[in-house]
């Protein structure tokens, strides 16, 4: 007997074969049941039939729960109907445990009763497609990568220093010593790019933020490309080129988890297309505008940071990610690179709807420079000083960014709040499961 996983079967026409999986749903009367099996590749229409199956084995297939496990087996037959183009027509059914009530019915749940329920819920389908989804992305983010020749060298999580601020750190006992979970991995991986030119390191990444917004986690995954020999333009166009690839990569292969999620194929269309690249000053002063003509409310002043409203406002005005470059240097963080303006070198991606994806920018690559902006943001010189190394041996100009995996999937699908992007959320309010 031949085992086969759902997404296969439409190129098993007319053989017989054996799914194990799980029950999705089941429903029916008589002498006919449509057992829906998901297998974790897809959902097969499963058509049982009593004259087929006798008497007993009927009983037990009509017995099944949702969630219930069992392996089938039966006939393939193409039907543009069924989802999937297939379905199995069943001639034997082997159960391998019948599920208890399962809490997650068909009927409205609440959000704070899926997350506590998160290792269940993990199941539905829409939660299915989000973690396809989810893989997809970060497959896209490492293959365009690779293709541009980076190697990923992967920054640690236990460190001894604050990279983007002291107020979102999370303290740890480190044999007595502090140290803190890695807020990124950028540092290290500027040093590792000093060593190999081109790298990016990719992992969990821990902020204490206070903030009960949709878009932050305390625990999220960033991929941070690093590049030595690089200016600003040479961030803008490597984060446009990943992300370009990647909405590419989602349409020409999750167009199913795309429809699970009612996101129109069109719109992720319309994304990809040269993204607009715009200084802060005129962000700022089309944001002033906006505010004055009534068309949305805010109480951005030019100098301040993007809030939420003023990203909405700017990912909605464009339609597309908008880039927005040359940013108040008292609003970014200490190793940002200053033209001679006095404005960061940085550059954040506004996406609609998802708000702020990207972050990135030029480094400080003058020792001098360097530290003098450690000991203006109070940050304890000592732990810095292998990061300040990387200036007295052969510094280079460099930058890089980082991309929040979490947002991205947000974006791309829709689904507004960044907690149901990742597996097993972590929040301020929220540990468990
Ligand atoms: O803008 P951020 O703070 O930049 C850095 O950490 C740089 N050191 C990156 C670099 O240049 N290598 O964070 C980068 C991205 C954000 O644009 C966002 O996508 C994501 O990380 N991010 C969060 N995602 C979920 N929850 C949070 N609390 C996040 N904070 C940042
Ligand atoms: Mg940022």
């Amino acid at each position: 007997m031949r085992d086969v996983r759902v997404q296969e079967l439409s190129s098993h026409d007319g053989e017989q074969v054996r799914l194990k999986g799980w029950v999705y749903n089941l429903r029916g009367k008589g002498k006919l049941l449509f057992l829906l099996l998901r297998d974790g590749s897809g959902i097969c229409q499963c058509v049982v039939l009593k004259n087929e199956l006798g008497e007993e084995a009927f009983q037990v297939a009509k017995g099944l729960t949702q969630e219930s496990s069992l392996q089938v087996t039966g006939t393939v037959k193409l039907d543009e109907r069924a989802p999937g183009g297939a379905e199995l027509k069943v001639d034997g059914i082997e159960v391998v445990q019948i599920a208890e009530p399962y809490p997650i019915t068909k009927k409205e749940h609440g959000p704070g009763f899926l997350l506590d329920h998160r290792h269940l819920w993990l199941r539905s389908k829409r939660q299915m497609a989000l973690m396809r989804l989810r893989h997809r992305v970060v497959q896209s983010f490492r293959d365009f990568l690779d293709g541009e020749g980076f190697l990923c060298v992967d920054s640690p999580i236990f460190t001894p220093n604050a990279c983007e601020g002291t107020s979102t750190l999370f303290e740890t006992d480190y044999f007595g010593e502090r140290a803190y979970l890695s807020q990124s991995g950028q540092l290290y991986a500027e040093a590792s790019a000093m060593a190999l030119g081109r790298v990016y390191c990719f992992g969990p990444t821990f902020r204490a933020e206070k903030s009960k917004t949709r878009r932050h986690l305390t625990e999220f995954w960033m991929l941070e490309p690093e590049m030595a020999f690089a200016d600003l333009d040479d961030v803008c166009d490597l984060a446009e080129g990943m992300l370009r690839h990647t909405i590419s990569q989602v349409l020409e292969r999750n167009a199913q988890d795309l429809a699970d999620l009612e996101q129109d194929p069109a719109r992720l269309e319309g994304w990809n297309r040269a993204f607009p690249r715009l200084p802060y000053d005129d962000a700022a002063q089309l944001l002033l505008q906006w505010k004055a003509e009534g068309k949305y409310e805010s109480d951005f002043e030019p100098g301040d940071d993007l809030g939420a409203p003023d990203e909405s406002m700017l990912g909605e005005h464009y339609g597309c990610p908008v880039m927005v470059t040359h940013w108040p240097a008292a609003v970014k963080a200490f190793y940002m690179k200053r033209d001679e303006q006095g404005r960061a070198l940085g550059v954040d991606i506004i996406a609609p709807t998802a708000g702020e994806i990207v972050g990135g920018a030029v480094r400080e690559d003058d020792h001098d420079v360097l530290l003098q902006r450690i000991q203006e943001h109070q940050l304890p010189v000592e732990a810095f000083q292998w990061y300040l190394d990387l200036r007295r041996f052969g510094s280079v100009p460099h930058g890089g960014f980082g991309i929040g995996v979490e947002r991205t999937v947000s974006w791309l699908s829709g689904v507004e709040h960044v907690r149901e992007c990742i597996p097993f959320p972590r929040t301020i309010q929220r540990l468990s499961p």
